[in-house]
């Protein structure tokens, strides 16, 4: 018999998520970057087997590998359908790159969300203040401020660099500013009050969670339009539903003519709303 096997009960779900919680630490992109769902298989969490199969102690993590993006650029256009009102097409230029975390690449919540701003048009978000949270590249805020939004785009301070390359790259400076912003930590004051919160593809980082929904609670008040663009990944996510209910309800866009065809890849858009 194999020595420490490790047997999970499925009734004991603390246990198991105190686990799934570890092995987030120890590679924080071991879901995002595979797209797992809910039933991973070791090709998609990168752990090799010992000889006495699975389950057992002789598992041993590897570092999920990263596709070695440094510095590509690549065009992406919206909408893919014809759009509300908007006569051209918005055409996003990107400067991806890997090296400073996964934000430096895009990601399809982000087209997702990008792609039913600009089908939405002009009219829906003109000369309004738009902040995109985990924004990553930038790509769904140039997508606003290409629309004539008033943009932030927000991530951490490894990403900044490549997102103002990016603003240059789309000649938005005009439009689109670039700023860190911290999950969970307190909201600058010129952060606060903004017409549009964005955000796609936040979701895959358990411990982050908490942190999220904080910024979210600090950001948005009754008049916040929410757009929330998300992937399913697993079944742990829902623990991030669970503490988002305590303050907010959310509904499907349900106008979207792209919704059969993200939907059918996991990915869903919601408008979020602040419990009263
Ligand atoms: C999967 S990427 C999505 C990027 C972009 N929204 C897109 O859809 O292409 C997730 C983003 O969330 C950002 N992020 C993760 N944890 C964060 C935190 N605690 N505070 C702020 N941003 C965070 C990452 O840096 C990254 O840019």
């Amino acid at each position: 018999m194999a020595s420490g096997l490790e047997i999970i009960p499925d009734a004991d779900i603390g246990r198991e998520w105190a686990r799934e919680e570890s092995l987030d630490y120890a590679d924080p992109l071991r879901h995002l970057m595979h797209g797992a769902d809910e039933d991973e298989d070791d090709t998609q969490t990168g752990r090799v087997r010992g000889d006495d199969g699975p389950h057992t102690d002789a598992t041993v993590l590897l570092p999920a590998q990263r596709p070695s993006v440094l510095g590509d650029t690549l065009a992406l256009s919206f909408p893919d359908t014809p759009a509300h009102g908007a006569t051209t097409p918005i055409t996003v230029h990107l400067k991806v790159d890997a090296s400073p975390g996964c934000g430096g690449m895009h990601w399809p919540a982000g087209q997702t969300l990008g792609n039913y701003l600009a089908w939405r048009g002009t009219d829906a978000i003109v000369g309004r203040t738009v902040l995109e949270l985990g924004a990553g590249t930038g790509l769904v805020g140039f997508v606003a401020g290409a629309l004539g939004a008033d943009v932030v785009i927000t991530d951490q301070a490894m990403l900044l660099p490549l997102m103002r390359e990016n603003v240059a790259l789309n000649g938005l400076k005009d439009r689109v500013r670039v700023a860190e912003l911290n999950w969970g930590e307190p909201l600058p004051p010129e952060l606060r009050k903004m017409d549009v919160v964005l955000a796609a593809d936040c979701v895959y980082f358990e411990p982050a969670f908490p942190l999220l929904v904080q910024t979210l609670v600090d950001l948005v008040g009754e008049e916040t339009e929410v757009l929330f663009c998300y992937k399913k990944r697993r079944k742990a996510d829902k623990r991030f539903f669970n503490l988002l209910k305590k303050h907010f309800t959310w509904s499907e866009v349900t106008d979207d003519p792209a919704r059969p065809i993200y939907s059918k890849d996991a990915i869903s858009l919601f408008r979020l709303r602040r419990r009263t």
